[in-house]
């Protein structure tokens, strides 16, 4: 185990939703497991007016629910946070910042200055921050390494990504940055280069000879909760198909990096990104459907609809569900369809690849042969499901569908690190690999780019039910080729979709 050098962590945001549901509990949780350094300092950032001490017992609440054995470890870990009230936008706070690192690194043990900055505000800051670092030398390493992780959303379309990507490499060098997709943390996610290219039996098919299909899915029952001010203004292309989905789909479709580090890692997924197939409008027409949630009461619960929601405009035609046929325009896939979905307010929680592989040249067993399907789980239930043709005991020779399932759930005493966790982590070990490289995040949002204009023109909207999976017309992107998604039935009590 890497334990990372000393050094001083600073949360822009620090009052703020990510900060306290994910980002302390992430390093409480390093903390716990002895994976930080022995002396760090944690220094939250916001406009909001706390004392070191009312801060800590603003955290303290964050993390109750955390397991902890020793009531005294949470102390001492608050022993290590600070807080200091600033306005971010203006450079002139830069200075109570500066004052206050400088007591906080005199205050460890070496005479490096290592800081990791952590953009967790307004995306509209993420151009502003680096800008007012750099005007006061907080961005230099001559004193020790100085890395920046950048929450999504980073840019909101092809020319404001770019227009980010320029300004902040005035301040930063590309080495110093860490785009985060907290997608990549997931140790599911990061499985599927593992499962891939650790394992012999299965690389020789992975492409377009063996593979008929592959389905991408990210459904989520929740519904915008509180976010509703951000997500009407970004929609589910923006808020997970740019980012997550596309990302899931480069460790799917990837070729095996010479040796996996970030520079070879992230070379191939920008290859991949930048095989993507552009969208035309007549692609879009024939394959996209967006579409909106409407209220509806699903097991006994009445769920509000997408406009219902509070910060969501009463006429709004924002999308909370999109569905996509897509290829990937290189030798290992060509015209292979990629069939991906996401959505708010469908009937489970559940993030899936499932790789369908072409059938046996000739049905020996009948026309019903079972279809070979690899099924990997992202979550929750992490795993992955195999299903192939048995035959059914007993006379002739019919062929049955079974399965063998591997639960990650069942490995035991392995923890699990949450995606947080693991990409705090890797930045505070200098390890890029599993952060987002400029010119990938250029790729998906150019790939993602005629779909934002082609839906701001001409784009279809269909309402859906909450508790269903989605506009009837996203079947009818498989119906139409003879295929249909798989309704993952996982957390459902209803198995009315379910296909076991
Ligand atoms: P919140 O609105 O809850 O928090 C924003 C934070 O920014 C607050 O701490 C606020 O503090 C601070 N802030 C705003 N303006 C200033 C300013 N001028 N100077 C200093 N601090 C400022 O947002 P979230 O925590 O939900 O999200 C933060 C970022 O992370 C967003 O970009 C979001 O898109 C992204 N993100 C969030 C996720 C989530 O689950 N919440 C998931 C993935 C990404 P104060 O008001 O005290 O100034
Ligand atoms: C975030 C999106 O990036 O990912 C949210 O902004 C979404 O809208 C979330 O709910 C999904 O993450 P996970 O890890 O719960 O699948």
């Amino acid at each position: 185990m890497v334990i990372p050098d000393s050094c001083c962590i600073v949360i822009f945001g620090a009052s703020g939703d990510l900060t306290y549901r994910k980002l302390i509990p992430a390093f409480f949780n390093l903390y716990l497991y002895q994976q930080l350094p022995s002396e760090f300092s944690i220094l939250g950032v916001g406009r909001s007016e706390y004392s070191d001490q009312s801060y800590r017992e603003k955290l303290r609440l964050a993390l109750l629910e955390e397991k902890v054995e020793d009531p005294s470890q949470l102390e001492r870990f608050l022993d290590h946070v600070f807080y200091q009230a600033m306005d971010t936008a203006g450079v002139a706070d830069y200075a109570k910042l500066k004052q206050r690192l400088d007591e906080l690194h005199a205050s460890l043990p070496t005479a490096l200055r290592n800081t990791l900055y952590y953009l967790a505000t307004p995306p509209s800051l993420y151009r502003v921050i680096p800008a007012n670092l750099a005007a006061h030398g907080l961005n230099r390493e001559d004193d020790g390494w100085k890395r920046l992780i950048i929450e999504k959303p980073y840019g909101y379309d092809l020319a404001s990504s770019r227009e980010l990507d320029k300004e902040t490499h005035l301040h930063f060098q590309e080495q110093q940055l860490y785009r985060i997709d907290h997608y990549l943390g997931k140790e599911t996610v990061q499985n599927l280069l593992v499962f891939r290219f650790s394992n012999g039996m299965f690389e020789p098919l992975w492409n377009r000879n063996f593979i008929d299909y592959v389905e991408i899915t990210g459904a989520e029952f929740l519904g915008v909760e509180q976010r509703g001010g951000y997500y009407d203004g970004a929609g589910a292309v923006r808020d997970m198909l740019q980012n997550h989905l596309l990302q899931v789909l480069a460790m799917v479709t990837m070729e095996p990096p010479a040796t996996i580090d970030a520079d070879s890692t992230r070379d191939e997924v920008a290859k991949v990104l930048h095989s993507l197939q552009p969208l035309s409008d007549s692609d879009l027409a024939k394959h996209l459907v967006l579409g909106q949630y409407t209220a509806s009461s699903f097991q006994g619960q009445q769920l509000p609809g997408y406009r219902e929601e509070p910060g969501v405009a009463d006429e709004s035609r924002t999308e909370t569900y999109v569905g996509l046929k897509m290829f990937v325009n290189n030798w290992r896939w060509s015209e292979v369809p990629f069939y991906v979905r996401t959505g708010k307010r469908l009937p489970t929680r559940v993030s899936e690849v499932v790789i369908h592989f072409k059938r046996t040249p000739h049905p020996v067993f009948g026309q019903n042969a079972p279809e070979n399907k690899l099924i990997i789980r992202i979550q929750p239930d992490e795993g992955i499901l195999i299903s192939f043709g048995l035959k059914e005991p007993g006379a002739g020779f019919n062929a049955k569908q079974v399965s063998m399932d591997f639960r990650y759930g069942e490995m035991e005493e392995t923890r699990m690190l949450s995606a947080y966790e693991r990409l705090l982590l890797d930045a505070l070990n200098g390890d890029a690999t599993l952060f987002a490289r400029s010119d990938a995040v250029e790729a998906c949002w150019k790939f993602v780019q005629p779909i934002l204009d082609f839906k701001q023109q001409e784009g279809a909207l269909y309402g859906y039910a909450c508790g269903t999976w989605g506009p009837k017309e996203a079947d009818e992107l498989l119906f139409n080729d003879n295929r249909q998604w798989r309704f993952p039935c996982k957390n459902l009590t209803n198995t009315e979709y379910c296909e076991l």
